[in-house]
Formats: structure tokens, sequence, C-alpha cells
């Protein structure tokens, strides 16, 4: 069997509610996994909870709970963006399932196997909402936050387990190089390679001062150090250490999805683990930015912390889907707003896309009696409506397998355009007018096989809306059959097939 194509989001903490950071990796996760799919490609596709670790400890308790209770409580909410945000992901990890213990303990030995982890004494300062290791360097900077918004550090000094970090430093930088994709987008592996090159301490790895998390194995007065538990979860996932054949289909990872904020962890610490336990590296770890809400920083503080909940209930997920890959390119912070939704809905998916196919659906009912009309010969204009639409899905594809979500929604909604004014230019309506039948025929069979690719493409993107394009387009197959190449053939939607106009698809808001 062929290598799967897997790819994972990072596991949220069930210290807090989804908001939409967490949204956001599930859904940019989730179109890779359905294009990869439209591809041919076998996915696998794995988010999940991290559940252990001081934080999570210490906010159970403020709630007068144990952790177990309050990750079963918050893991749901979770587990629910699934449904509401129209996710494929195939499997659900939590680290506090057997099958991740067995599998963190199973990684540690290996690891100590390889004489990689010592016991020492770790002193120092500890971020606890970060669940981080703080350097003499990074303190003097968090000490430039003013008071109120830094986070909280703690001295710690105890017996700790480490990790040989440093060790791996000239490894690490040897594969930058010779996989330069490694981290993505460029610009972050230099950063990267930059916090290096400036030098590796070796990693504590366990803690002594807290309960919950895996015990060490062989010294139960220790925990394993959050990060290291969290990070394996992406081999747990695949049947590591006992399901071999699962773990061959789909290791290593093509891609992990994480916010800029836990690179570090993701293109440093993982690989390291990674090469000390003898197993393979993911191929890329692309970091993506971080959102603000109306020009602020999203903050509970501040009180404007957006639920994912709401935007799916006010816009619904497929707007919300859309919107979050379309306004920025995939790697870059930005700035979410009801306005600049607004403007999105109104002029892309109403005008543009909306607009497209409710004016020919509704020309096809009112000039064929609802029938795609047969096609006679292609004019140039037809036959360039056909060979832009050819160019562009060759674009769209390379722009996907770069992860640049926004420049193939821009190249498709370019060729919309472009069949908008074939439209107009066509007049349709005028030929009706002349009675010129044939040419009638042709111009609309042409619009709606310019529709049909454009429905495959947006599938990834907006499944409900594609599936109701789909529906109204009177093809029998579901469109989840339909594969990449299938765009390539020009005639997909049949004459003969019965369209249905329908309501709007995406009704205009109002902006006040
Ligand atoms: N549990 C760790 C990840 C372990 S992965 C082995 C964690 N969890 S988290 O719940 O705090 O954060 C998850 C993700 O949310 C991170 O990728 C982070 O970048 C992302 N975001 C948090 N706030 C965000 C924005 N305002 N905008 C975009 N993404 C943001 O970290």
């Amino acid at each position: 069997m062929s290598k799967s194509f897997y790819v994972t989001t990072p596991i949220y903490y069930v210290n807090d509610v989804p908001h939409i950071g967490h949204a956001y990796t599930t859904i940019a996760a989730d179109v890779i996994a359905r294009f990869k799919r439209l591809q041919g490609n076998n996915v696998f596709f794995l988010t999940g909870t991290d559940e252990h670790g001081q934080k999570i400890e210490t906010t159970a308790e403020a709630n007068g709970m144990t952790p177990i209770e309050l990750a079963d409580k918050v893991v749901t909410r979770f587990q629910d963006l699934s449904g509401l945000l129209n996710i494929t992901n195939n499997d659900f990890i939590r680290t506090t399932e057997e099958r991740h213990k067995i599998s963190v303990a199973e990684i540690f030995r290996r690891v100590e196997e390889a004489g990689d982890i010592y016991l020492s004494e770790y002193e120092g300062w500890y971020d606890v909402r970060n669940e981080a290791f703080i350097t003499e360097t990074q303190l003097e900077e968090i000490m430039t936050i003013p008071e109120d918004k830094r986070p909280i550090i703690e001295k710690v000094k105890e017996e700790s387990y480490f990790f040989r970090l440093s060790k791996y430093q000239e490894p690490l930088l040897e594969h930058y190089k010779k996989h330069p994709e490694f981290v993505q987008p460029g610009y972050r592996l230099n950063e990267v390679a930059r916090f290096v090159e400036g030098g590796l301490r070796d990693l504590s790895i366990s803690r002594t001062t807290f309960t919950w998390g895996i015990p060490v194995p062989g010294n139960s007065d220790h925990v394993i150090y959050v990060w290291f538990d969290a990070l394996t979860n992406y081999i747990t996932g695949v049947g590591f250490p006992d399901n071999e054949e699962m773990f061959k289909e789909n290791w290593p990872a093509d891609v992990h999805l994480v916010g800029k904020d836990i690179l570090r962890f993701h293109a440093v610490y993982w690989p390291a683990f990674l090469m000390s336990a003898g197993i393979e590296l993911p191929k890329t770890v692309f970091a993506h930015g971080w959102w603000t809400v109306e020009g602020e920083k999203m903050s509970k503080s501040i009180g404007n912390v957006v639920d994912p909940y709401q935007v799916v209930e006010e816009f619904g997920a497929d707007v919300f889907r859309y919107f979050l890959l379309r306004e920025i390119p995939f790697g870059q912070d930005g700035d979410f707003s009801k306005s600049a939704i607004i403007a999105r809905v109104n002029g892309e998916l109403a005008n543009g896309l909306g607009n497209l196919v409710s004016r020919t659906l509704g020309m096809i009912e009112k000039y064929f009696d609802g029938k795609v009309p047969v096609a006679g010969d292609l004019n140039s204009d037809d036959a360039n409506v056909r060979d832009k639409a050819f160019t562009m899905v060759d674009i769209f594809e390379r722009e996907m397998d770069e992860i640049a979500f926004h420049k193939a929604l821009v190249a498709l909604w370019d060729y919309i355009a472009d069949v908008n004014k074939y439209v107009d230019e066509s007049a349709p309506w005028t030929l009706a007018k002349e009675e010129n039948q044939e040419r009638l025929g042709t111009v609309l069979w042409t619009i709606v096989q310019a529709i049909g690719v454009v429905t495959i493409l947006i599938y990834p993107f907006m499944p409900e809306s594609a599936e109701k394009i789909w529906e109204r387009l009177g093809s029998q197959d579901p469109i989840n059959s339909k594969i990449l190449s299938d765009t390539k053939d020009w005639g997909i939607i049949q004459s003969g097939q019965t369209v249905e106009k329908g309501q709007s698809l995406f009704p205009r808001f109002e902006d006040s």
C-alpha cells in the first residue's frame, strides 16, 4: 500500500474552551486533508487535546475539579468543533488515553537507551502559561514586558531528568540545510536555525513538583515534561509503537501545522527527540500567524475572544472557513473583524460566485426547461473559458501544494470573474430574444462546465456550499466522489441534467 498523506494540528490544552486560534489551524488542516483526497491520496488527519501538565492541574484545582474531570468536560467542546466546522479528522487523540501513555513510555525508553537521558538538578525559571523552561536571556526579555501582561514565571529548583539536546545542535543544523522545506514559510527556517546556532542547552524533561502527567518509567517521583508527552501524540495517533503496519503507512507526517508561537518545540525539540529515538522526522512543520481581533490582541481580560460557535451561528461554517483562509496569507498575522467577513461575503461569495451560479441556472430553467442544453461547435470565446479553466486548475494545485491557500483562492476567483465577464459579453438574454437556440445552448453549456470545475475546487474550502451547488447542477454522483483530474473533463456536467436555481447561496449582510 502506498504511503498516506499525514497531516496534524497541534493538540489543544483543555484548560480553556476553543477560540478562533484553534478553529484556524483545524480548518486549515481540514482543507489540506480534503484537497489531498481530491488529488487521489489516502489521507490521515489527526487532531486532539493536550491534557497533562501544571497548567491543567492548577486550572482544575481553581475550579474545584480533578484534572481528569476538567479534561473530560472541556474535551467535548473540542470534539464538537469537528461537527460544527465540517472537519474530517480520522481520529481525535487525548494524551490521557492508555495508548498514548504506552507510546510516551516507549519513546522515553528508546531515548534513554540511546544514552540521551540523565538525572541531574534543574535550577532556573519556568513559564507556567507556556509550559516552558526559560533561559536567562529570555528572562531579561520577559522582564521588559509590563507587569500586568507578563507571563507567570516561577523559580524552580528540583531534581530532573535531562535530555541531551546539546548533542543535536549540529545534526539539526545539518537537517535544516539538507531539507530547507522542513520549516515553512522559508523565513521561519532562518529564525529556527539562528536559535539553534546560538547554542542548545540540555533540556529538563521531567518535573517533581506536581503529579499530573505520565510517570517517568522506573521513577514515579517524576512526571514527564508536558511537551515531551504532547509532541509524541503525533506518533501515537498512527499506531506507535505496537501497530507497525499503520505506523509504516502513515509516518513520517507530511505536515505538522502549528502556530508561530510553538514552532520551536516542533522544529527543534521534536526532531531532536525523534533522531535520538531513531525515528524518521516529519517532512514539514508549517507555522501560521496569529489573529488579532478588531485591531487588538485577543485576550480574556479585554473580553474579545472570538468564539467559533458564535461566528458559525451568525455566518455559517463555510463563510468562516473561506474567510480565515482567504483573508491573510497562511503564515502571516491578520485581523479578524465582522466588517472584513461581510466585505468578503458580499463581494466574493454573493456577487462573484453566488451570482454566477444563480443567474446561469436561472437562465437554464427559463430557456431550456431546466435541462442542461446541448453544445454546438465552440467558438474561440467558449474555448477560451475552457483553456483558462485548465490553466487555473494547474495554478490552484501548485498553490495548494505550497499551502498558499489565499493564492489558490485568488486564482479561482479571478477565473470566476472571467466567467462572469464571458456571461455578460455573450449576453445569453439577447441570444434568447434573437431565438438563436444553438448559440444560446453552447454558451450556457460552457458556463455550466466552468461552474462544475469551480465547484470541485471550492469543495475543500466550502464543503456545504459545494455540495449544494453540485446538487443544483443535477449531478448524480456525489461531489466527494470527484477527483482533481475530473476538472479536465470539459463536459463533466452533462447535457440533459436537470438543474435547479434554488434559493440564494450566499445571502448578503448589512454592515452596520
Ligand atoms: N498544547 C499546546 C500544543 C501542543 S502540540 C504538540 C498548545 N495548545 S494551545 O491550546 O495553547 O494552542 C494551540 C494553538 O492555538 C497554537 O498553535 C497557537 O498558535 C494557536 N493560537 C492561539 N491563539 C491564536 C491566535 N490569536 N491566532 C492564531 N492562532 C492562535 O500550545
